[in-house]
């Protein structure tokens, strides 16, 4: 579709949709990065209603100015590319978002209720070993924890990549008083984990931001004091442009903490599948050495290399053990499609570690 094919008198805007704030909305679309493929929430809103509107009055509207349309014509292309390409990859990868909501409901806790950190991080951490990972990390990489007083806040800054529901940066936040910067992709989670961080009252220190962390242009190259990432980037196959990003947001000096899976032997066919179809992996994991050799040709300086296959292959026994167990209690709270597809997952996490050929690690890397 050419530009000039489209119908060049057109009523305005504000004639067509009378509730939309051009002004707003005009400085919002000129923000948008051609080369994104998640766009925030208000900016999809407004396309939504776009593609929705008839699409004759919708092409008239936009071709009311060409830079619109340009803006438009490049986002709907990467959308559509988007949704064709990684259906199954990276865009949707964890369904029942509003588990979180039901297990508080268990609580006596309803929507909009006051939160505690201590009470939600129950339910908010995926990843292995919870909250007492995310403890560890803080002490491991020396992040400033001053002693708890009411102005007590810690200089240092942090930027938390695929944040999921929040929880290992509101946990980061509350133990140290940082300033923590989380970076989702997926939308549901990153409307969830802003909702449960209001409600928490850390909104000053967690800024929530959607968006991809390969497309997305967070705008504070070296700035951070640390980047932390929890199981991410196994979903992650382009690792060179991930940590050329990751170096770049660092200031001198800076730390880098990953949890992430690796390969300690090949994989069979069937591991292969699942790695793919079930943990969405677009690659398997590298080796160790591979690994440590990428985040060395980004440029950083160190890398500590920490194997911790034997713990998180106990851990996802003891899940999914322990969620059987609890079957009925889950279909009630949770229904029996989350039920069986949440036993489904553990269990193919537990035959991948039992196999031997999946490593979990911990990684540090300093700039
Ligand atoms: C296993 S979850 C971990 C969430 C969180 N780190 C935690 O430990 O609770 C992986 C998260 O990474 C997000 N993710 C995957 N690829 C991403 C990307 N390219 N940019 C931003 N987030 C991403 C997913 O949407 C998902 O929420």
């Amino acid at each position: 579709m050419t530009h000039s094919s489209l119908p060049l008198t057109s009523p305005s805007i504000a004639d067509l949709l009378p509730d939309f704030d051009a002004d707003i909305d005009h400085a919002s679309l000129n923000g948008i990065d051609p080369d994104v493929n998640l766009i925030t929430f208000s900016q999809s809103k407004y396309f939504n209603r776009l593609l929705t509107h008839d699409p004759h009055v919708g092409l008239s509207v936009l071709s009311h100015n060409i830079r619109v349309l340009d803006l438009f014509l490049d986002s709907l292309a990467t959308i559509t590319n988007t949704l064709a390409t990684e259906k199954n990859t990276t865009y949707i990868i964890y369904s029942h978002v509003e588990r979180i909501y039901k297990e508080l409901e268990q609580l006596g806790i309803k929507d909009n209720d006051p939160l505690d950190v201590h009470q939600v991080s129950q339910f908010d951490q995926y990843h292995y070993h919870g909250t007492e990972s995310v403890a560890e990390a803080t002490k491991k990489l020396g992040i400033e924890t001053p002693p708890k007083t009411i102005l007590s806040s810690s200089s240092h800054r942090v930027l938390d990549i695929g944040a999921g529901l929040g929880g290992p940066s509101r946990y980061l936040a509350e133990l140290t008083g940082c300033k923590v910067t989380a970076i989702e992709m997926q939308e549901d989670l990153h409307l969830v984990a802003t909702d449960l961080t209001r409600r928490c009252g850390l909104s000053q220190k967690v800024t929530h931001i959607c968006g991809d962390i390969l497309k997305y242009d967070i705008g504070e190259a070296g700035k951070y004091d640390f980047i932390v990432s929890w199981l991410v980037f196994l979903h992650i196959p382009e690792k060179k442009r991930l940590f050329e990003k990751c170096f770049g947001y660092l200031k001198a000096s800076g730390q880098m903490y990953v949890e992430d899976f690796w390969k300690k032997s090949e994989f069979l066919p069937e591991e292969k599948e699942i790695l793919s179809e079930r943990v969405y992996m677009r690659d398997p994991p590298p080796s160790d050495l591979d690994y440590i050799a990428q985040i060395k040709e980004a440029g950083f300086d160190r890398v500590e290399f920490d194997d911790v296959t034997d713990s998180w292959s106990d851990f996802c026994k003891q899940r999914a053990e322990s969620y059987r167990k609890l079957k009925e209690r889950h279909v009630r709270v949770h229904g029996k499609d989350v039920y069986e597809e949440q036993d489904a997952f553990f269990d193919a996490m537990d035959f991948l570690f039992h196999q031997g050929h999946l490593g979990g690690c911990k990684l540090i890397a300093t700039k």
